[in-house]
């Protein structure tokens, strides 16, 4: 289950108010339980595409339905931690720019956590996502993603373009290719 803290109130919003939040400032958000994938395939670090497939599969009704509702048109897995990622702590200090999206960016973590800052109507707040969160940052948005300390998540992400997901940054640094 999400946690939120209010960066512009400096406040924890409360666990049975965090669907409320999410929605007032027009973030979607879902929870889907992850045991309908195996266990082992959702703590291995390191995953072959045919686990990846059969990750995807277990949550497909879900996905089908989603993509159906809300207009996705592809989606992957990403899995990011040191043991399965080259480079982790140079990637992170790109995502931890703060950039928008042309669409929105959908991400439904089925292990580990991270952590998306959103600035919306106003208030800049952290959402910490966990197994079974989705959540979906709304195009246009003022965002970046970071991990944890326990640098590890695994995340099915879903697009709305074959494009997908192309990050304009804020700021005035090179942009990494
Ligand atoms: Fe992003």
């Amino acid at each position: 289950m999400a946690k939120i803290y209010d960066h512009t109130h400096q406040k924890d919003i409360p666990t049975e108010s965090i669907a409320a939040y999410l929605a007032e400032h027009g973030v979607h958000y879902e929870f889907w339980p992850v045991e309908s994938a195996p266990e082992a395939l959702r703590r291995q670090d390191s995953l072959t595409p045919a686990e990846q497939q059969a990750i995807l599969g277990a949550f497909g009704a879900s996905i089908a339905r989603i993509s159906k509702e809300r207009g996705y048109i592809s989606h992957d897995l990403i899995v990011l931690n040191p043991n399965s990622t080259a480079n982790l702590e140079e990637l992170l200090k790109n995502f931890e720019r703060t950039h928008i999206h042309t669409e929105d960016e959908v991400r439904f973590i089925v292990d580990g956590e991270g952590i998306f800052t959103l600035t919306r109507n106003g208030d800049t707040f952290s959402v910490t996502v966990t197994a079974g969160d989705l959540i979906s940052v709304p195009e246009g948005t003022p965002h970046y993603f970071t991990l944890t300390d326990v640098r590890n998540v695994k995340a099915v992400r879903l697009f709305q373009t074959k494009e997908g997901w192309v990050a304009i940054y804020q700021d005035e640094e090179p942009v990494q290719a």
